[in-house]
């Protein structure tokens, strides 16, 4: 793992949520090496040792995680339960809205519960703990939010209907929430990686879609891209495309808005 330094998050409690994931470790490990102080939370507790298991930390870093907290981001008490738990660990200064869960199939294949789970954890868990955590940052002056969106969320994606609308709804309400608090001391940075090496790559298939496969060479290393969304977050930077593509099809979109196939003639 190669190491920069995020200064600004030295000291930090920062939260990470579907902290066990792909991306949620990577983040874990550079802002452990950074001196930040965590928060893990997933689905389920794991023993910390797995965090060294690739790459190497300083000496001590198991120090830096003042907690796990279990919690289901799809059950409605979820987002509660972890707030409730986080205060009783540290005030939190960054929240990385990070969890995540996909499925992939026509949009008729996709059971509706499905659907709703899709949308609450991309979604409205991170829009809930948002509420929850920004009167304390408020009155302590100052705070951060992370939210963990997708090139899906400004490229509609067919075969991942539900997914694309809960992080084109992400971007939205992040966007909104950012201007709300310019003046007011709390940060928001919405991140969009392209496809990235993780676990989510292998969502489950549902119904008898064709998915076209990935080439590998497109496809990025969790750990730039956590790098690059690091750096971002540091500087207090609004938005971060942390990848070739990402940043090539936000221009696309911008100056090309057919670039999605649902825009392309119909041709029955
Ligand atoms: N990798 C990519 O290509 C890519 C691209 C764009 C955006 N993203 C976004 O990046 C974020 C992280 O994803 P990843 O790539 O690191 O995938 P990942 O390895 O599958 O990690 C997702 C994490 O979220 C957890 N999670 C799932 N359902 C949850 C729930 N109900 N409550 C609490 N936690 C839950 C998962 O736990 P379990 O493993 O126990 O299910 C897992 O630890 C997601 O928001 C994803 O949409 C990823």
């Amino acid at each position: 793992m190669r190491s920069d330094r995020f200064p600004r998050l030295a000291g930090k409690v920062v939260l990470i949520t579907g902290a066990w994931g792909g991306l949620g470790r990577t983040f874990a490990r550079h802002l452990l090496a950074s001196g930040a102080r965590l928060i893990l939370s997933d689905l389920a507790e794991r023993p910390l040792p797995e965090l060294a298991d690739d790459g190497a930390l300083p000496a001590g870093w198991e120090r830096g995680v003042l907690g796990q907290v279990a919690a289901d981001l799809n059950v409605p008490d979820g987002p509660r339960q972890l707030f409730e738990a986080c205060r009783g660990i540290a005030p939190v200064d960054v929240v990385i809205h990070n969890a995540g869960t996909a499925f992939i199939g026509h949009y008729q294949d996709i059971p509706v519960d499905k659907m709703h789970l899709q949308m609450r954890v991309l979604l409205t868990a991170p829009m809930e703990l948002t509420h929850l955590f920004l009167p304390g940052f408020l009155a302590r002056g100052h705070g951060h939010f992370v939210f963990v969106d997708s090139v899906a969320g400004f490229v509609a994606t067919p075969l991942g209907t539900t997914y694309s609308a809960a992080k084109f709804g992400l971007r939205g309400f992040a966007m909104a929430l950012a201007g709300e608090l310019r003046k007011r001391a709390v940060d928001v940075t919405i991140v969009y990686p392209f496809f990235t090496r993780t676990a989510i790559l292998k969502s489950p298939k549902l119904g008898d879609a064709k998915v076209p496969v990935m080439p590998r060479i497109l496809i990025d290393d969790p750990d730039r891209v956590i790098r690059t969304a690091l750096r971002a977050v540091d500087r207090r930077r609004l938005h971060v495309w942390p990848g070739f593509y990402s940043k090539v099809l936000w221009q696309a979109v911008r100056f090309w808005p057919v670039v999605s196939s649902q825009m392309q003639p119909r041709s029955v």
